[in-house]
């Protein structure tokens, strides 16, 4: 599901690169987002849904368009997202985040600081201010007014801190549970539940940090996160922070998992986090690396094939390695290869 704005190009690069390492998966494409609403269908097609329906994952590009801003969230590109996850109960949003070697100088950060980063976002996908209700604008009294409503129900903080604490076993042993504890009670249960939990993994180092505080410890010290787990709109905000310490939101994976699928083939939402980036779209310019390595996504965990995905993941390090850049992460000066050349060197790495 290409979607709008560079969805488009860099999915085209991605479904390429998924169809040479593996020529017997079939994929079909379906629209979704602006591109949808574009054609007078809804922003989530029936059609499409029903192809989701018949299939074992789904490749999204972004979706968002300028003009729709300011309609109800029904009337925008980005209710598409918003049914996708909700409806297939996908809770789990992993947002792996890693600096390429030879990257460092691209970040805003100095090289020294974000030299072998290396974390991961859990965020909870399918609960708190995104949906909870009411959730309207209303007008009381002749005032205009707008209520968003924050809720959580323990399994629901249970089922995405297991995800964290079982991934931070398989990796550095520290987790990091992100809240808002000093002013929200959503952020109290959230940490009481996880520090319950806690007991369960001796073997993992619990942190807890107070969201602001997270934001500025981003930044300070990434270097010292390992993985982190936090409520939707934290972690969507927080994982745009994290991501850009990179030095491009073009280079992030990310990976919608949860209740559906069945053993081995477990159902997944499998997309960059950079965004549609209508400036960049149609110009052959934008970074196919983050739509490439969700295909990568895909195949760990929708089609449990790990070897596929960690030869897509080489390529694409070695072409890295090589001194391939796209134009927002190119030296100034340097050269800067297209979209088109970026997934060439790719599939030539292979
Ligand atoms: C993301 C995006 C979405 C979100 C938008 C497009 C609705 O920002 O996936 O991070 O807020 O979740
Ligand atoms: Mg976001």
């Amino acid at each position: 599901m290409p979607g709008d704005g560079i969805g488009p190009e860099v999915i085209a690069c991605a479904a390429e690169v998924l169809r040479r390492v593996r020529p017997d998966v079939e994929c079909t494409e379906a629209p979704v987002g602006g591109a949808a609403l574009g054609a007078g269908l809804p922003a989530l097609p029936v059609e499409t849904r029903a192809l989701c329906d018949r299939s074992d994952a789904i490749l999204f590009g972004s979706v968002g368009l300028p003009q729709y801003d300011g309609l109800p969230l029904a009337q925008r590109p980005e209710y598409a997202l918003f049914l996708l996850r909700r409806d297939y109960e996908l809770y789990a949003n992993l947002r792996p985040v890693r600096v390429f070697p030879g990257l460092e100088e691209a970040s805003s950060l100095r090289p020294e600081i974000v030299r072998g980063l290396d974390l991961i976002v859990v965020r909870e996908l399918t609960g708190g201010i995104y949906y909870g209700q009411p959730k309207e604008q209303r007008t009381v009294d002749g005032v205009d007014e707008a209520v968003d409503t924050m809720i959580y129900r323990a399994p629901e903080i249970e089922r995405i801190a297991r995800i964290a604490f079982d991934l931070a076993r398989e990796r550095r042993k520290h987790l990091t549970s992100v809240d808002k504890q000093n002013i929200l009670e959503t952020s109290r249960l959230w940490r009481r539940v996880v520090s319950t939990m806690s007991a369960e993994y001796p073997d993992v180092r619990l942190e807890h940090l107070l969201v602001d505080n997270a934001a500025m410890q981003l930044v300070a010290r990434p270097g010292d996160f390992d993985v982190i787990v936090t409520e939707n709109m934290f972690g969507d905000i927080l994982s745009d922070e994290a991501a850009i310490l990179t030095g491009s939101l073009g280079t992030l994976p990310s990976a919608s998992i949860g209740a559906g699928g069945s053993p081995g083939r477990q159902f997944g939402l499998y997309e960059p986090i950079g965004g549609t980036a209508p400036d960049l779209a149609g110009k052959d310019v934008a970074n196919p690396t983050a739509a490439i390595l969700s295909a990568a996504m895909l195949l760990r965990h929708s089609l449990a094939d790990d070897a596929s995905a960690a030869r897509i993941e080489r390529a694409v390090d070695r072409a890295y390695a090589d001194g391939l850049r796209t134009a927002e992460v190119a030296r100034s000066g340097g050269a800067a290869v297209s979209t088109r050349a970026f997934t060439q060197g790719v599939l030539a790495r292979l």
